[in-house]
């Protein structure tokens, strides 16, 4: 990407009033970036844009654009857990993790030609500034991730673990706090069923 590029690039977040009207370049996106290793999932517009209006009916939820000009290139969310769906917010209340004092975010994707340009990080650093300031008692932050086997046979050469950025970041693996979903993988017609695990950060270390 040439300098002339980089210079429109820009990660905010994305006022409460713009979200519908970004509803399908946002369902496209996540779509697009999803379908890759390690998520493989084969999503569907319709599915899609109604995830992603749970984040828009939520009260304390943040959406955060990275943009290229006026495309969407990348996006990231977060709100409360006591506003998530109750498939991601279960596998934390029953491991005991306080409702009112922990943040969930709920996905980080951007267009693969994008990446390695500390956008990821941005989007880290919006999310928790966000849960911060509209949290003030505010003790985890978390997120989850897909497992895959090490030795899995679709994996691309090039691929990289996120695992190192996100352990930088001050988030810890819990192997097994998990959620369960059940998801068309690509290539195949069946869905079946997926677990990702729980990465969480305690402000209070
Ligand atoms: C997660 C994601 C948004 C990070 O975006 P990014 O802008 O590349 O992140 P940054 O440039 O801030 O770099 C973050 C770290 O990833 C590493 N990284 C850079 N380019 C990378 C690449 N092409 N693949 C994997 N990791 C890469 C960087 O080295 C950096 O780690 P470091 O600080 O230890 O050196 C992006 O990788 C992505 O969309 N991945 C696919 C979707 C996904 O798995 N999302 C996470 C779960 S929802």
């Amino acid at each position: 990407m040439d300098q002339s590029r980089t210079s429109h690039l820009i990660v905010r977040k994305i006022p409460r009033t713009d979200w519908l009207t970004l509803l399908t370049e946002m369902a496209k996106l996540r779509i697009s970036v999803f379908r890759e290793f390690p998520y493989l999932y084969a999503g569907s517009e319709a599915y899609e844009s109604n995830y992603l209006r749970t984040y828009f009916n939520a009260r304390g939820a943040s959406v955060i654009g990275a943009f290229d000009g006026e495309q969407l290139i990348g996006m990231a969310t977060a709100l409360p857990l006591e506003e998530a769906e109750e498939d991601f917010r279960s596998p934390l209340v029953q491991s005991g993790y306080p409702i009112q004092q922990t943040f969930y975010f709920g996905e980080s994707v951007l267009r693969p030609e994008y990446r390695g340009r500390g956008i990821g990080k941005q989007f880290f650093d919006l999310r928790e500034a966000h849960a911060r300031a509209i949290c003030p008692s505010l003790r985890y932050t978390s997120f989850c991730a897909v497992n895959r086997e090490a030795n899995d046979s679709r994996k691309p050469e090039n691929f990289r673990t996120l695992d190192g950025f996100w352990k930088s970041r001050g988030y810890q693996k819990h192997e097994h706090i998990q959620a369960r979903f059940k998801w068309p993988e690509v290539g195949s017609s069946q869905e079946s069923e997926q677990t990702l695990s729980y990465w969480i950060k305690d402000w209070k270390l």
